[in-house]
């Protein structure tokens, strides 16, 4: 590929937001003829980092590989084809996956028809793109978010014509149906319920590498579901930037909550969801998730910082009490929920009272689990514009201090649970102790048990808890 045919991202193109409702596109997912069979005898290694929607996004990938025929392999040594996605959510995801790249250089020198390649959120980083096009020339493929179903002819290119292949879309096509799948669990499900981000925290870049909320169709998401019913499955994940503004591009009213009731009349066994924000989580959804046994009583929900100025430069849309008073709402309303936050420390000229406002919001919440980062500048946001005046020892002793009383939390309410008995979905056999299980409770905590029955993965079973840790519960079957 001659240079100036590189398809580059363009971070200004990516913040456009246009009213015009996105087209869904439902024909079949065809390949060229002369791609159909690419990956006959050869193998390709994928590896997804970040969120949930890049895990999900590997699923469509492998399933369209394996439709070329390739085979998914554990190691990049037995590869063909390797493929990093990758997220760009915080400066350190994106070292890791450049120095992934950088390592596996070496295995170009052993086999030079090895195709090396990268999507997911990094790709959609002009600075990223950049440095892959100066100083990685081993990395043959590039494409972006918003270009997977392009693979096929992607890979083509950059396989069979030995071109260097960057492809990266920055604004969003259609919505998408009907490409392939390969799912890689076997009872618990990932499913999109729409795409993209219009909130633009300041602080964050998915927005521009995700692009514009688009939802699917309730049809489309039953359909999804009832054909992971019908396969067996027993629990699904329904996917969103912020499922809560779900609908409001189509139109639809009230949006998630006719959805998750919806998908709660299906009858699978159980419903979780992510992410909340707490500007738009409506009473009705409050009702729906208290109304159904299958809506597992766990919410994600990200407060970022305890103090409102601060909520207010990151353009979170709430005031603290406004938190307190939904998450107080949600605790009253759900019989035995469990709240996980993400919380970010160190945003710039973050103040040591402000900081201990976020320990408040903490010792108030008691969260039963807690994602806590040091704010990571991203370029193209309004946050990395902004001057600094907290050195990052500060920050790293924030962080540290925040993590000593989030932990004390996750402790404190897994110790809550000695003693009773909860339903486990479960994983099967652990990994380290053949003669233990593990598995998920209702509220998202990890039990390890043992029993003395005959048990698989997908069955769900009772088990009593006997021992509490920070991450997990101990148990045994009863
Ligand atoms: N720096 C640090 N943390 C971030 N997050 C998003 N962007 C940044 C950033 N620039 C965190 C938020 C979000 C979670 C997925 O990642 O807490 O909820
Ligand atoms: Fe990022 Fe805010 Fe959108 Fe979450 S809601 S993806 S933090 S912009």
């Amino acid at each position: 590929m001659k240079k100036n045919d590189y398809k580059l991202p363009n971070l200004k193109d990516a913040q456009k937001r246009t009213k015009q409702q996105v087209k869904i596109e439902k024909e079949l997912f065809e390949v060229p003829v002369e791609v159909k069979n690419l990956g006959v005898d050869r193998k390709f290694y994928l590896r997804t980092y970040g969120c949930q929607a890049n895990e999900r996004d590997g699923e469509t990938i492998a399933g369209i590989l394996e439709q070329l025929h390739f085979t998914q392999v554990d190691t990049p040594e037995e590869a063909d084809f390797i493929l990093l996605n990758t997220c760009a959510v915080r400066k350190n995801a994106e070292d890791k996956v450049l120095g992934e790249l950088g390592s596996l250089k070496r295995l170009k020198q052993t086999n030079p028809d090895l195709i090396m390649g990268m999507c997911g959120c990094m790709a959609q980083g002009e600075e990223i793109v950049d440095i892959i096009l100066k100083k990685y020339p081993h990395v043959d493929l590039v494409f972006g978010t918003h270009n997977i179903h392009r693979l096929p002819k992607l890979l083509y290119q950059a396989m069979m014509n030995k071109e260097r292949t960057i492809e990266v879309f920055s604004q969003e096509g259609e919505v998408i149906e009907n490409l392939p799948v390969k799912r890689f669990g076997t009872h618990k499900a990932w499913v999109n319920i729409m795409y993209g981000c219009d909130k633009f925290c300041t602080y964050c870049i998915v927005p521009y590498t995700r692009g514009k909320e688009r939802s699917r169709t309730m049809e489309d998401v039953l359909a999804e579901i009832q054909t992971l019913i019908d396969e067996g499955f027993k629990e699904v994940t329904l996917l969103g930037q912020n499922v809560n503004s779900y609908g409001k591009d189509l139109g639809i009213d009230g949006g998630f909550a006719r959805l998750l009731e919806e998908v709660a009349k299906t009858g699978i066994q159980r419903i979780r969801f992510t992410t909340s924000h707490p500007w738009d989580f409506s009473d009705a959804m409050i009702d729906v998730i208290a109304a159904y046994d299958n809506i597992m009583p766990f919410i994600h929900l990200p407060v970022q910082s305890g103090d409102s100025d601060m909520l207010k430069i990151m353009g979170r849309r709430y005031t603290i009490e406004e938190y307190r008073t939904l998450f107080d709402k949600l605790a009253s309303k759900i019989k035995n929920v469990a709240f996980s936050t993400d919380i970010i420390v160190g945003f710039p000229n973050e103040t040591e009272e402000q900081f201990q406002r976020t320990l408040d919001i903490v010792e108030y919440c008691q969260f039963d689990n807690a994602f806590t980062f040091i704010y990571s500048p991203r370029e193209g946001t309004p946050a990395a514009k902004m001057q600094d005046n907290v050195p990052m020892e500060v920050k790293q002793d924030r962080l540290n201090r925040l993590m000593e009383r989030t932990n004390h939390y996750a402790r404190l309410k897994n110790e809550a649970w000695k003693g009773k008995t909860c339903k486990v979905l479960v994983d099967g056999p652990s990994k380290k102790n053949k003669d233990v299980y593990s598995g998920y409770t209702e509220q998202q905590k990890l039990v390890n048990f043992t029993t003395d029955q005959k048990i698989k993965a997908g069955d769900i079973v009772d088990v009593e808890i006997t021992d509490a840790k920070t991450w997990s519960l101990n148990g045994k079957q009863v």
